[in-house]
């Protein structure tokens, strides 16, 4: 049971938190127009949204976060445990919830509603090796055969979840259809405050400064990562085991491109390196 796969309209998903019928009434769940909806692949930075979401509502008011798991805050619709999750959650806020499921499954759901959709992505090489360690941290996924074939199964969208390439398109060619705000991994690591501020914005619950301060608090990597209520140790060993890969593996800036400079030393320095040389040899050479 715990490593068990369901299909479901040709993507995989695993079986222990995902049924037939919890993944069909996730695709006809009737939202409502104050809703918001968090939509993810996984490992794009889910829990750090979710996060960001939940301290935008709870108004300077910790205790949700202090005490409620993020997958209580913001129930995943497709999953399982989802009904016993929803009648438990703080009936307070707007209703929050979190997907990962493609744009073609949830978009007609969706569209009969004003919910508002946040869609988070993250650049696919670093989804991809988080990814590829959390197959080997979760129970109920099954442990990858090597790192070249889980590249491979990524590239050709077969893997769990589908194709992160499809994921990504699909929602972005949803923007005009939909009430939705498109961020990224990236800038949340880059510029947190002015991407929370436009986010609070987005969704009519603007921040005044201090309020800004305790949101990037709580959600920087350091206290995420070290708060049992966020980072994933409440669960039994069987579904996610720490102890050799942390759930909050790196949280590490984004991958950059290669830098414009063969040696950072170098660096302004390296035209007139370059100069040079061509001068040595032009001298060598008799030019
Ligand atoms: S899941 O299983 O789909 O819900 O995983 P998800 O939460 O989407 O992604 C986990 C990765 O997000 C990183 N993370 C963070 N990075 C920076 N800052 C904060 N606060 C933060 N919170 C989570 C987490 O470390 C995982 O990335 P990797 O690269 O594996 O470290």
């Amino acid at each position: 049971r715990m490593n068990t796969t369901e299909i479901f309209d040709g993507v995989r998903f695993p079986g222990f938190i995902h049924t037939p019928e919890s993944l069909k009434a996730a695709c006809s769940f009737q939202f409502q127009d104050t809703d918001i909806l968090l939509v993810t692949f996984p490992k794009s930075g889910t829990t750090w949204m979710q996060q960001v979401l939940s301290l935008i509502f709870c108004e300077g008011h910790l205790w949700p976060i202090h005490n409620l798991p993020t997958w209580a805050r913001m129930p995943w619709i497709e999953q399982i445990s989802f009904d016993s999750l929803h009648s438990k959650r703080n009936t307070s806020w707007p209703r929050l919830f979190t997907s990962h499921l493609n744009a073609k499954g949830l978009a007609p759901a969706l569209m009969k509603s004003k919910a508002k959709v946040v869609y988070m992505a993250r650049n696919p090489k670093d989804v991809l090796v988080s990814f590829f360690h959390f197959h080997r941290i979760a129970g109920f996924l099954p442990n990858p055969s090597s790192f070249e074939d889980f590249v491979d199964e990524f590239l050709e969208g077969t893997g769990f979840f589908g194709s992160w390439f499809d994921h990504v398109k699909g929602w972005l060619s949803l923007q005009k259809d939909l009430t939705l705000f498109f961020v990224t991994y990236e800038e949340l690591h880059q510029e947190p405050r002015c991407t929370i501020r436009k986010l609070s914005e987005f969704l009519g619950r603007p921040l005044g400064p201090k309020e800004e301060d305790i949101i990037l608090e709580h959600s920087s990597f350091s206290f995420m990562s070290q708060s049992n209520i966020v980072n994933y140790s409440l669960l039994s060993k069987e579904i996610i085991d720490q102890s050799e890969v942390k759930f909050f593996r790196k949280g590490r800036p984004p991958s950059q491109p290669p830098s414009k400079y063969p040696r950072p030393i170098l660096g302004p320095f390296y035209p007139f390196f370059v100069c040079v040389c061509f001068g040595l040899v032009g001298w060598l050479v008799g030019w």
